[in-house]
């Protein structure tokens, strides 16, 4: 991968662990343009429902690739896609996909501060504890496209130079496996209570 040539570049992870931080900072490093596929999803109406009970909107994943194929392709610039859910992008346009991951109990302070429900704090920690973007993005992009970066520290400064080396090539030590929550867990009981908590007991907002 040469570091000059125009890249789309897509950064994923589980709410709170800085998407849209890090690919606003990443955008104005690169002069890139930016891309937020919920707001597409809403703004260009690429879903077939509202589910009321999760509140969110379910996308059109066949509307959605076709959108994005048209954006990215119609684009000279350096793109920076930031997404919650992988489903729905043409993948063999994506060039680098970053998955942003952040330590259970600072993912659960973020969550907190973002005003989140106990139950919706608790289901998003044990996404992340699983992997779960990661697993995802498995399911649809080439193993060797994927790299895991820890957010946990609050130096957003240096996730972009991690980035940046990624796109230069050089980014061996941010491949997939090395970040492994259930681990750190195993060594720190205090992490635990994030499994031994039932998510149906807090409210159902
Ligand atoms: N290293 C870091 N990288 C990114 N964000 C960080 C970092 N350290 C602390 N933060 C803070 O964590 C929060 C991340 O929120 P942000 O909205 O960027 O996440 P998000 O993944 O886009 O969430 P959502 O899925 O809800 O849109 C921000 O308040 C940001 O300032
Ligand atoms: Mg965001």
């Amino acid at each position: 991968m040469s570091s000059t040539e125009r890249k789309v570049i897509l950064i994923s992870g589980v709410p709170g662990t800085g998407k849209t931080t890090i690919a606003k900072a990443l955008v104005k490093r690169l002069d890139a343009q930016y891309v937020s596929i919920a707001d597409l999803v809403v703004k260009y109406r690429l879903y077939t429902e509202y589910d009321k009970e999760r509140l969110c909107y379910v996308v059109d994943t066949k509307k959605l690739r076709h959108f994005l194929k048209n954006i990215i392709t119609s684009s000279s610039k350096t793109l920076v896609l930031d997404t919650h859910v992988v489903e729905g992008v043409p993948a063999d346009l994506i060039d680098v996909v970053i998955i942003l991951r952040t330590r259970p109990d600072i993912l659960e302070k973020r969550l907190i501060e973002k005003g989140y429900s106990r139950k919706k704090v608790l289901e998003n920690v044990q996404a992340e504890i699983l992997a779960s973007c990661t697993c995802e993005a498995l399911s649809i992009f080439d193993k060797n496209k994927i790299f895991e970066i820890d957010t946990s520290s609050t130096d957003v400064n240096s996730v972009i130079e991690n980035i940046l080396n990624i796109i230069r090539g050089e980014g061996s030590q941010y491949r997939i496996g090395k970040i492994d929550w259930l681990s750190l867990m195993e060594r720190d009981e205090r992490l635990m209570r994030f499994l031994r908590e039932d998510v149906n007991e807090g409210s159902s907002e």
